[in-house]
């Protein structure tokens, strides 16, 4: 099963084992990552699950989706490698990814 790594702005890494088909946002959730809020519950709706792709990871993870996009325009610290956790479903492809939370979220 992929292993991520969450990496809060402090330094804190917390890697987790997730079930492929999962999102991001929700593997963070279940394994009490701090800093994904996650208001909205996945639907894309609040950016309260923002997080910064290691740019290394960034061509398997692929680009935004249109409504991410939007709702990134309303949250703070907005980066190039800037996703919405809730947005990325984990796979197989995925074992090893490093993200990092933004400070605003912690
Ligand atoms: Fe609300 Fe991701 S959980 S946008």
């Amino acid at each position: 099963m992929p292993v991520i790594t969450y990496i809060e702005d402090s330094g804190a890494e917390h890697r987790v084992t997730l079930q492929s088909g999962v999102s991001l946002m929700q593997g963070a959730v279940a394994h009490n990552v701090p800093g994904i809020d996650a208001d909205c519950g996945g639907a894309c709706a609040c950016a309260t699950c923002h997080i910064f792709v290691d740019p290394a990871w960034g061509p398997l993870v692929g680009p935004r989706n249109e409504m991410e996009a939007s709702m990134l325009d309303f949250a703070d610290g907005v980066q190039e490698t800037s996703r919405l956790a809730c947005q990325i479903q984990v796979s197989d492809a995925l074992d090893g990814l490093v993200v990092r939370l933004p400070a605003a979220q912690h």
